[in-house]
Formats: structure tokens, sequence, C-alpha cells
């Protein structure tokens, strides 16, 4: 028997905001279990995750299904993380397995696309100002 997701079973690309929700809930799921990466979330986010999460859906759901919900400027909240091409690396690398294990498809290519077109500009701006 194997539990595999989706063994055996055809992908269905990401389509609704329900899906968006099964791959946000899914990477933050194997960001907290990320030995490297998890512990910079679980600090900053005790008690806070189901409003996180709450919000990256609205962000992923504009990003990926260009339903305009989310107005908020992320990047400035990355400052003083510590953070460095690293924890993108791996961050890009946990995002792109979850979105492979679950979906396929022309958003699915747009999801790991996107998140790593975001992570370099991420990475670049927290460059910048730590350069300041
Ligand atoms: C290793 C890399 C990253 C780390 C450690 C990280 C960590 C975090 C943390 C801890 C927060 C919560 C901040 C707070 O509410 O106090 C946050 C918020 C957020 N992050 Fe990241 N992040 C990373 C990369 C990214 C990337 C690449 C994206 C986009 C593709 C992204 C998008 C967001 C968004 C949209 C929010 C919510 C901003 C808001 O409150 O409006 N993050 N991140």
């Amino acid at each position: 028997m194997n539990f595999e997701p989706n063994y055996q079973k055809m992908k269905n690309d990401i389509r609704s905001l329900k899906d968006v929700e099964f791959l946000v809930d899914h990477f933050y799921e194997a960001i907290q279990q990320d030995s490297f990466i998890g512990p910079i979330f679980n600090l900053r986010l005790e008690g806070r995750w189901e409003m996180h999460h709450k919000k990256l859906y609205r962000f992923w759901h504009t990003v990926l299904l260009r339903r305009p919900d989310y107005f908020g400027n992320p990047v400035p909240l990355h400052y003083q993380m510590n953070i460095d091409k690293r924890h993108f690396s791996r961050w890009l690398t946990i995002w792109s397995s979850i979105i492979d294990a679950n979906f396929e498809g022309v958003i699915a290519d747009r999801a790991k696309f996107r998140g790593e077109t975001m992570a370099g500009a991420f990475l670049e701006k927290i460059q910048k100002e730590a350069e300041k």
C-alpha cells in the first residue's frame, strides 16, 4: 500500500480558492517541520499562524488566480529576519516540491515561476536594505 499524495492519480491544476488554501496549508506544514527555516517562522508566528494562513490565502489567490484581494507590502516584513540566499533557496525547494506533489498544469507552473521570481526580488530588496 502506498499513501503518497495522489499516487497513481491524475493531478489537477490549481483552479480555485480551495486549491490555493490546500497549497498554502501543506506548504506551511512542511515549512514548520524544516529544521533550517522552520524556526524562523515558528518563533515569529507563534500564536499567529491562523492570521498568517489567511493572509497567504489572499496573497496567492491574487498572484495565481488574479483575484485582487491582497493589498499589503510584504517585503519590509522580511527585513531584520536575518535571512539570505540559502534560506530563500530552501523556501523555494519546499514551495516547488509541495506544488509538484499535488498539482500540475499552467497555474501550477505559474506558482513555481512566481515563487522563484518573487524570492529573487525579495532577496534583492533585503540585501539593498542591509547595505543602507
Ligand atoms: C526564507 C524565506 C522567507 C522567510 C523566512 C519568510 C518569513 C515570513 C514570516 C515570519 C512572515 C510573518 C511576518 C509577520 O507577520 O510578522 C512572513 C510574511 C509574509 N511572507 Fe514571507 N518569508 C520568506 C519568503 C517569502 C517569499 C519568497 C514570499 C513571496 C513569494 C513571501 C511572502 C510573504 C507574505 C505575502 C507575507 C505576509 C505579509 C503581510 O503580513 O501582509 N515570503 N514571511
